[in-house]
């Protein structure tokens, strides 16, 4: 039910690798998962093995509901696998970013979209891409908890402060039920003192809205989406595993 999205303006933050891997840990005890891929780059698409241009993608059924068709997103949803599916990007998604400032109600055009199908996911992600353009605000707009990945250095810390007044015009605006889940360090490295620096910072601004679970540079992860597969399916064993394994065990406690 609770529609979930990842989203930060920095690109490079690990929202793809946390919203592929998050659900795919989530699956695993039992979860049924969507993750709506709204980033025109789909890295999430061809992370999940989807190459080729769906016919039926998110801006497909974005430009009917723009031009006052009704939308019909279970078309455009493909199983991954039992438990996890995803509606693909297409790179005309780019072009959704200014045809959607001609519409009315355009901010909420992707929360009217996935109200039939809600409820059949025990949880949906948006992947969100690398600006707060229209997209963004649709994507959180449509949503119950905003997750924001990010690495432990000084600029994307920044860019958390920025997210936030974002964040915060967005509740006061157009959803007051949004709300933050948290935030999770990634591509962490306890050797590097700047990425324990920035989390305590983090935890001093944000309290326990800071995950516990860091997750850990791992050049499995990286390797995993170049295969097309999330992290269990390509490498089991690596620690990329247990850290979102236990990311998602904590994501589970604070819903
Ligand atoms: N924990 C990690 N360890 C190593 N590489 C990572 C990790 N998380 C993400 N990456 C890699 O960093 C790059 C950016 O991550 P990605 O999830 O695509 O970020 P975003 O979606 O915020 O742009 C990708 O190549 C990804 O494979
Ligand atoms: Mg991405």
């Amino acid at each position: 039910m609770p529609v979930i999205s990842v989203a930060i303006q920095k690109g490079g933050s690990g929202k793809t690798t946390t919203a592929i891997n998050l659900a795919a840990a989530l699956q695993r005890t039992g979860k049924k998962i969507l993750l709506i891929d709204a980033d025109p780059q789909a890295n999430l698409s061809q992370s999940l093995g989807i190459e080729d241009e769906p016919e039926h993608n998110l801006y497909t059924e974005i430009r009917k509901e723009m031009d006052g068709d009704a939308a019909e997103i279970r078309n455009a949803i493909r199983i991954i696998h039992d438990g996890l599916s995803v509606v693909p990007s297409s790179i005309e998604l780019a072009g959704a970013e200014m045809e959607l400032f001609r519409v009315y109600g355009r901010e909420q055009v992707l929360s009217s979209m996935i109200q039939p199908i809600v409820n059949d996911y025990d949880f949906i992600f948006v992947d969100c891409p690398h600006a707060i353009g229209l997209l963004t605000v649709n994507a959180l707009t449509a949503s119950d908890y905003v997750l924001i990945p990010l690495q432990g250095e000084f600029l994307p810390f920044k860019g958390v402060k920025s997210f936030m007044h974002h964040f915060e015009l967005i509740r006061k605006k157009l959803n007051k039920k949004l709300d933050l889940l948290g935030l999770v360090l990634t591509k962490f490295d306890e050797r590097k003192t700047m990425n324990g620096k920035i989390r305590e910072e983090l935890i001093a601004l944000y309290g326990d809205k800071v995950f516990q679970t860091v997750i850990r540079t791992n050049i499995q992860l990286a390797k995993a989406q170049e295969a097309g597969k999330d992290i269990f399916n390509f490498d089991r064993s690596a620690h990329g595993a247990s850290d979102y394994e236990q990311l998602a065990a904590e994501f589970l406690e604070k819903l």
